[in-house]
Protein backbone atom coordinates (compact mmCIF):
# COMPACT_ATOMS: atom_id res chain seq x y z
CA UNK A 1 0.00 0.00 0.00
CA UNK A 2 1.19 3.50 -0.51
CA UNK A 3 2.53 5.35 2.42
CA UNK A 4 2.80 9.26 1.70
CA UNK A 5 6.25 10.76 2.31
CA UNK A 6 5.17 14.19 2.11
CA UNK A 7 2.63 13.39 5.20
CA UNK A 8 5.55 13.03 7.50
CA UNK A 9 7.35 15.21 9.44
CA UNK A 10 11.48 15.67 8.97
CA UNK A 11 12.01 13.14 11.82
CA UNK A 12 9.73 10.63 10.37
CA UNK A 13 11.21 10.86 7.12
CA UNK A 14 14.63 10.72 8.12
CA UNK A 15 13.71 7.52 9.81
CA UNK A 16 11.73 5.67 7.24
CA UNK A 17 14.54 6.15 4.58
CA UNK A 18 17.01 4.39 7.05
CA UNK A 19 17.52 0.56 7.32
CA UNK A 20 14.38 -0.49 10.10
CA UNK A 21 16.02 -0.19 13.44
CA UNK A 22 19.17 1.04 12.67
CA UNK A 23 18.62 4.69 12.88
CA UNK A 24 19.87 6.51 15.91
CA UNK A 25 19.26 10.83 16.20
CA UNK A 26 21.91 12.81 17.33
CA UNK A 27 21.99 16.15 18.91
CA UNK A 28 18.19 15.60 19.49
CA UNK A 29 15.50 17.31 21.36
CA UNK A 30 16.53 16.26 24.64
CA UNK A 31 19.89 18.07 24.23
CA UNK A 32 18.29 21.14 24.03
CA UNK A 33 20.22 23.22 21.43
CA UNK A 34 18.15 25.57 20.21
CA UNK A 35 18.35 29.60 19.19
CA UNK A 36 19.06 32.11 21.19
CA UNK A 37 18.07 34.56 18.73
CA UNK A 38 14.35 33.31 18.63
CA UNK A 39 12.52 34.65 22.13
CA UNK A 40 14.21 38.21 22.09
CA UNK A 41 12.01 38.15 19.03
CA UNK A 42 8.93 37.11 20.28
CA UNK A 43 9.28 33.43 18.60
CA UNK A 44 9.13 30.33 20.42
CA UNK A 45 12.18 28.05 19.87
CA UNK A 46 12.28 24.42 19.16
CA UNK A 47 14.94 22.13 21.19
CA UNK A 48 16.21 20.97 18.03
CA UNK A 49 15.86 24.27 16.17
CA UNK A 50 14.26 22.33 13.17
CA UNK A 51 16.46 20.00 12.11
CA UNK A 52 16.57 16.23 12.77
CA UNK A 53 20.08 14.54 12.05
CA UNK A 54 20.16 10.43 11.92
CA UNK A 55 22.66 8.25 11.63
CA UNK A 56 22.34 5.05 10.71
CA UNK A 57 22.41 2.29 7.77
CA UNK A 58 20.95 2.62 4.33
CA UNK A 59 20.71 -0.71 2.25
CA UNK A 60 23.63 -2.23 4.72
CA UNK A 61 25.94 1.57 3.84
CA UNK A 62 26.99 3.64 7.00
CA UNK A 63 24.68 6.61 6.28
CA UNK A 64 23.59 9.87 7.71
CA UNK A 65 20.15 11.38 7.20
CA UNK A 66 19.45 14.90 7.72
CA UNK A 67 15.93 16.42 7.35
CA UNK A 68 14.86 20.10 7.91
CA UNK A 69 11.51 20.38 9.81
CA UNK A 70 9.18 22.52 7.38
CA UNK A 71 6.86 22.93 10.21
CA UNK A 72 9.37 25.44 11.83
CA UNK A 73 9.94 28.84 10.64
CA UNK A 74 9.61 27.63 7.33
CA UNK A 75 12.32 25.06 7.62
CA UNK A 76 14.42 28.60 7.57
CA UNK A 77 18.02 27.86 8.68
CA UNK A 78 19.41 29.73 11.58
CA UNK A 79 22.98 29.49 13.45
CA UNK A 80 22.44 25.82 15.29
CA UNK A 81 19.91 24.67 12.37
CA UNK A 82 22.76 25.59 9.71
CA UNK A 83 25.83 23.99 12.24
CA UNK A 84 23.85 20.93 12.68
CA UNK A 85 23.47 20.10 8.92
CA UNK A 86 27.28 21.24 8.65
CA UNK A 87 28.87 19.39 11.25
CA UNK A 88 27.32 16.03 10.45
CA UNK A 89 28.18 16.22 6.89
CA UNK A 90 31.57 16.83 8.21
CA UNK A 91 31.47 13.92 10.59
CA UNK A 92 30.09 11.96 7.73
CA UNK A 93 33.31 12.92 6.10
CA UNK A 94 35.64 12.48 8.68
CA UNK A 95 34.54 9.11 9.14
CA UNK A 96 34.66 8.52 5.42
CA UNK A 97 38.38 9.25 5.87
CA UNK A 98 38.96 7.06 8.55
CA UNK A 99 37.42 3.93 6.98
CA UNK A 100 33.62 4.01 7.51
CA UNK A 101 31.93 5.07 4.52
CA UNK A 102 29.29 7.39 5.14
CA UNK A 103 27.00 9.02 2.53
CA UNK A 104 24.79 11.63 3.44
CA UNK A 105 21.25 12.35 2.27
CA UNK A 106 19.63 15.92 2.70
CA UNK A 107 15.74 16.10 3.08
CA UNK A 108 15.62 19.96 1.86
CA UNK A 109 12.06 21.56 3.20
CA UNK A 110 13.30 25.13 3.41
CA UNK A 111 12.63 28.69 3.10
CA UNK A 112 16.38 29.44 3.00
CA UNK A 113 17.79 31.51 5.46
CA UNK A 114 15.98 31.97 8.57
CA UNK A 115 15.00 35.61 8.28
CA UNK A 116 15.11 36.34 12.03
CA UNK A 117 18.63 35.41 11.74
CA UNK A 118 20.11 37.02 9.01
CA UNK A 119 23.79 37.32 8.46
CA UNK A 120 24.12 34.33 10.85
CA UNK A 121 21.86 32.19 8.54
CA UNK A 122 23.73 33.22 5.51
CA UNK A 123 27.34 32.50 7.40
CA UNK A 124 26.28 28.84 8.41
CA UNK A 125 24.78 28.73 4.95
CA UNK A 126 27.63 29.20 3.44
CA UNK A 127 29.09 26.36 6.11
CA UNK A 128 26.45 24.13 4.72
CA UNK A 129 27.37 24.28 0.98
CA UNK A 130 31.25 23.78 1.95
CA UNK A 131 30.68 20.70 4.10
CA UNK A 132 28.72 19.24 1.38
CA UNK A 133 32.02 20.15 -0.77
CA UNK A 134 33.60 18.07 1.20
CA UNK A 135 31.95 15.38 1.39
CA UNK A 136 31.07 15.23 -1.94
CA UNK A 137 34.54 14.18 -2.84
CA UNK A 138 34.76 11.60 -0.82
CA UNK A 139 31.22 10.09 -0.92
CA UNK A 140 27.29 11.00 -2.04
CA UNK A 141 25.21 13.10 -1.23
CA UNK A 142 21.77 13.04 -2.01
CA UNK A 143 19.34 15.44 -1.86
CA UNK A 144 15.55 15.45 -1.64
CA UNK A 145 12.92 17.74 -1.89
CA UNK A 146 9.73 16.23 -1.33
CA UNK A 147 7.49 19.12 -0.93
CA UNK A 148 5.05 20.71 0.03
CA UNK A 149 7.21 23.70 1.33
CA UNK A 150 10.02 23.14 -1.23
CA UNK A 151 13.91 24.14 -1.27
CA UNK A 152 14.52 28.02 -1.58
CA UNK A 153 16.92 30.63 -0.56
CA UNK A 154 20.55 29.84 0.52
CA UNK A 155 20.02 26.28 0.56
CA UNK A 156 18.60 25.90 -3.32
CA UNK A 157 22.55 26.20 -3.95
CA UNK A 158 22.98 23.55 -1.07
CA UNK A 159 20.54 21.40 -3.61
CA UNK A 160 22.06 22.09 -6.48
CA UNK A 161 25.64 21.00 -5.08
CA UNK A 162 24.28 17.72 -4.49
CA UNK A 163 25.44 14.47 -5.88
CA UNK A 164 21.87 13.18 -7.08
CA UNK A 165 18.86 15.17 -6.81
CA UNK A 166 15.69 13.65 -6.13
CA UNK A 167 11.94 15.53 -5.95
CA UNK A 168 8.27 14.46 -6.30
CA UNK A 169 6.09 16.81 -8.21
CA UNK A 170 4.54 17.92 -5.03
CA UNK A 171 8.31 19.74 -4.70
CA UNK A 172 9.35 23.08 -5.76
CA UNK A 173 13.16 24.31 -5.95
CA UNK A 174 14.28 27.99 -6.94
CA UNK A 175 16.31 30.48 -5.36
CA UNK A 176 14.53 33.23 -5.23
CA UNK A 177 10.83 32.39 -3.39
CA UNK A 178 7.70 33.27 -4.19
CA UNK A 179 7.38 35.38 -1.84
CA UNK A 180 9.96 37.47 -2.24
CA UNK A 181 9.72 37.42 -5.93
CA UNK A 182 6.33 39.22 -4.99
CA UNK A 183 7.50 41.47 -3.13
CA UNK A 184 10.50 42.44 -5.35
CA UNK A 185 8.76 42.45 -8.30
CA UNK A 186 5.03 42.91 -7.86
CA UNK A 187 2.23 40.52 -7.96
CA UNK A 188 1.34 41.16 -11.36
CA UNK A 189 5.08 39.83 -12.11
CA UNK A 190 4.65 36.66 -9.79
CA UNK A 191 1.66 36.06 -8.06
CA UNK A 192 2.78 34.13 -4.96
CA UNK A 193 -0.63 32.62 -4.32
CA UNK A 194 -1.63 31.60 -7.77
CA UNK A 195 -0.11 28.26 -7.06
CA UNK A 196 -0.77 26.41 -10.69
CA UNK A 197 1.22 29.04 -11.59
CA UNK A 198 4.05 28.36 -9.11
CA UNK A 199 4.41 24.81 -9.77
CA UNK A 200 4.46 24.91 -13.31
CA UNK A 201 7.54 26.80 -12.82
CA UNK A 202 9.00 25.34 -9.34
CA UNK A 203 7.70 22.10 -9.69
CA UNK A 204 9.36 19.10 -9.63
CA UNK A 205 8.32 17.52 -13.08
CA UNK A 206 9.68 20.83 -14.63
CA UNK A 207 12.65 20.88 -12.50
CA UNK A 208 13.36 17.33 -13.64
CA UNK A 209 12.41 17.90 -16.91
CA UNK A 210 14.80 21.30 -17.46
CA UNK A 211 17.64 18.97 -15.61
CA UNK A 212 18.06 21.06 -12.35
CA UNK A 213 17.10 17.98 -10.45
CA UNK A 214 17.75 14.25 -11.57
CA UNK A 215 15.23 12.16 -10.41
CA UNK A 216 11.35 12.46 -10.50
CA UNK A 217 9.80 9.40 -7.66
CA UNK A 218 6.26 9.82 -6.85
CA UNK A 219 5.40 10.57 -3.08
CA UNK A 220 5.77 7.41 -1.47
CA UNK A 221 8.01 5.85 1.15
CA UNK A 222 9.37 2.93 -0.40
CA UNK A 223 9.19 5.07 -4.00
CA UNK A 224 11.73 7.45 -2.25
CA UNK A 225 13.62 5.23 -0.48
CA UNK A 226 14.58 3.21 -3.26
CA UNK A 227 15.53 6.13 -5.54
CA UNK A 228 17.72 7.43 -2.87
CA UNK A 229 19.43 3.84 -2.46
CA UNK A 230 20.42 3.65 -6.36
CA UNK A 231 21.41 7.14 -6.16
CA UNK A 232 23.83 6.62 -3.67
CA UNK A 233 24.52 3.25 -5.24
CA UNK A 234 25.00 4.64 -8.47
CA UNK A 235 27.34 7.57 -7.88
CA UNK A 236 29.83 5.75 -5.50
CA UNK A 237 32.99 5.72 -5.75
CA UNK A 238 34.59 3.42 -9.09
CA UNK A 239 36.89 1.76 -6.16
CA UNK A 240 33.75 1.33 -3.70
CA UNK A 241 33.27 -2.54 -3.40
CA UNK A 242 30.32 -4.19 -4.88
CA UNK A 243 26.66 -3.91 -2.66
CA UNK A 244 25.57 -6.02 -0.04
CA UNK A 245 23.21 -8.41 -0.47
CA UNK A 246 22.79 -10.66 1.92
CA UNK A 247 25.15 -13.16 1.27
CA UNK A 248 27.85 -11.08 0.68
CA UNK A 249 30.62 -10.02 3.01
CA UNK A 250 30.90 -6.83 4.78
CA UNK A 251 31.03 -4.04 1.73
CA UNK A 252 29.86 -1.31 4.12
CA UNK A 253 33.17 -1.01 6.44
CA UNK A 254 35.47 -1.18 3.28
CA UNK A 255 38.33 1.99 2.80
CA UNK A 256 37.23 4.02 0.32
CA UNK A 257 39.79 6.57 1.17
CA UNK A 258 40.63 6.95 -2.54
CA UNK A 259 38.57 10.28 -3.59
CA UNK A 260 36.36 10.10 -5.72
CA UNK A 261 35.34 12.33 -8.82
CA UNK A 262 31.54 12.57 -8.58
CA UNK A 263 29.90 12.60 -11.93
CA UNK A 264 30.29 16.05 -13.86
CA UNK A 265 27.93 18.55 -11.92
CA UNK A 266 24.47 19.39 -13.48
CA UNK A 267 24.17 22.31 -15.59
CA UNK A 268 27.68 23.27 -15.17
CA UNK A 269 27.41 24.50 -18.57
CA UNK A 270 24.92 26.46 -20.88
CA UNK A 271 24.23 24.63 -24.67
CA UNK A 272 26.39 26.20 -26.86
CA UNK A 273 23.88 29.25 -28.73
CA UNK A 274 23.33 28.11 -32.30
CA UNK A 275 25.94 29.47 -34.99
CA UNK A 276 24.61 32.84 -36.82
CA UNK A 277 24.89 31.84 -40.57
CA UNK A 278 27.92 32.76 -41.96
CA UNK A 279 28.20 35.97 -44.30
CA UNK A 280 28.85 34.66 -47.78
CA UNK A 281 32.20 36.42 -48.74
CA UNK A 282 31.42 38.68 -51.81
CA UNK A 283 34.35 40.09 -53.62
CA UNK A 284 36.75 41.44 -51.14
CA UNK A 285 37.56 38.56 -48.14
CA UNK A 286 35.68 39.91 -45.44
CA UNK A 287 37.23 39.77 -41.16
CA UNK A 288 35.89 36.53 -39.66
CA UNK A 289 32.67 37.32 -37.50
CA UNK A 290 33.45 37.02 -33.66
CA UNK A 291 32.84 33.74 -32.30
CA UNK A 292 29.21 33.94 -30.29
CA UNK A 293 30.06 34.38 -26.44
CA UNK A 294 29.59 31.52 -24.61
CA UNK A 295 27.90 32.37 -20.89
CA UNK A 296 29.81 31.75 -17.88
CA UNK A 297 29.20 28.16 -16.49
CA UNK A 298 26.80 28.23 -13.37
CA UNK A 299 28.97 25.84 -11.48
CA UNK A 300 31.93 27.75 -11.91
CA UNK A 301 31.95 29.88 -8.83
CA UNK A 302 31.61 27.06 -6.20
CA UNK A 303 34.72 25.71 -7.61
CA UNK A 304 36.67 27.24 -4.91
CA UNK A 305 39.68 25.77 -2.30
CA UNK A 306 37.96 24.76 0.52
CA UNK A 307 40.49 24.73 3.37
CA UNK A 308 40.49 27.05 6.30
CA UNK A 309 36.53 26.55 6.64
CA UNK A 310 35.75 27.72 10.46
CA UNK A 311 32.86 26.07 11.98
CA UNK A 312 31.30 28.97 15.06
CA UNK A 313 29.67 26.93 17.17
CA UNK A 314 30.67 23.12 16.58
CA UNK A 315 27.98 21.08 18.81
CA UNK A 316 29.94 18.54 21.06
CA UNK A 317 26.85 16.55 21.06
CA UNK A 318 27.00 15.69 17.38
CA UNK A 319 30.79 14.89 17.93
CA UNK A 320 29.33 11.41 19.12
CA UNK A 321 31.41 8.18 18.06
CA UNK A 322 30.75 6.59 14.47
CA UNK A 323 27.15 4.60 15.31
CA UNK A 324 28.82 2.66 11.74
N1 LIG B 1 12.75 32.39 7.47
C1 LIG B 1 11.79 32.41 8.44
N2 LIG B 1 10.51 32.03 8.23
C2 LIG B 1 10.19 31.63 6.99
C3 LIG B 1 11.11 31.59 5.93
C4 LIG B 1 12.44 32.00 6.20
N3 LIG B 1 13.38 32.01 5.26
N4 LIG B 1 10.47 31.13 4.83
C5 LIG B 1 9.21 30.89 5.19
N5 LIG B 1 9.03 31.21 6.48
C6 LIG B 1 7.80 31.10 7.28
C7 LIG B 1 6.71 32.04 6.79
O1 LIG B 1 6.87 33.33 7.36
C8 LIG B 1 5.48 31.34 7.33
O2 LIG B 1 5.38 31.60 8.70
P1 LIG B 1 3.94 31.71 9.43
O3 LIG B 1 3.28 30.37 9.26
O4 LIG B 1 4.27 32.05 10.85
O5 LIG B 1 3.21 32.79 8.70
C9 LIG B 1 5.83 29.87 7.18
O6 LIG B 1 7.26 29.80 7.06
C10 LIG B 1 5.26 29.21 5.92
O7 LIG B 1 5.54 30.07 4.83
P2 LIG B 1 4.38 30.45 3.76
O8 LIG B 1 4.91 31.52 2.89
O9 LIG B 1 3.09 30.72 4.49
O10 LIG B 1 4.23 29.05 3.01
P3 LIG B 1 4.22 28.77 1.46
O11 LIG B 1 4.19 27.29 1.33
O12 LIG B 1 3.15 29.55 0.79
O13 LIG B 1 5.62 29.33 0.89
C11 LIG B 1 7.98 29.62 0.77
C12 LIG B 1 6.82 28.87 1.45
C13 LIG B 1 9.27 29.19 1.44
C14 LIG B 1 8.00 29.26 -0.70
C15 LIG B 1 7.73 31.14 0.93
O14 LIG B 1 7.59 31.45 2.30
C16 LIG B 1 8.85 31.98 0.38
O15 LIG B 1 8.83 32.33 -0.79
N6 LIG B 1 9.83 32.31 1.24
C17 LIG B 1 11.00 33.06 0.81
C18 LIG B 1 12.07 32.12 0.31
C19 LIG B 1 13.29 32.91 -0.11
O16 LIG B 1 13.35 33.49 -1.17
N7 LIG B 1 14.25 32.94 0.76
C20 LIG B 1 15.42 33.68 0.52
C21 LIG B 1 16.15 33.76 1.84
S1 LIG B 1 17.79 33.07 1.62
Amino acid sequence: MKLSFIELDARARAFALLDGGTGGELCGPFDRIESPWLEPQGVVPQSDDGVVVVRGKLDGRSAVVIGIEQAFQGGGIGEVSGVKIATALSLAARDSRAGVPTAAVLLLETGGVRLQEANLGLATVAEVCSALLELRALQPVVGVIAGMLGCFGGMSIAAGLCTELIMTREGRLGLDGPQVIESEAGVAEFDASDHTMIWSIDGGTQRTRTGLADVLVADDVAAIRSAVIEAVWTTLPAASPPRCDGATASPCSANSARPFSSKPHRATSWPEPPRPPTPVPVSSPSPTPASPTRRPSRGACFDRDQSGRSTRLRSERLETPSLA
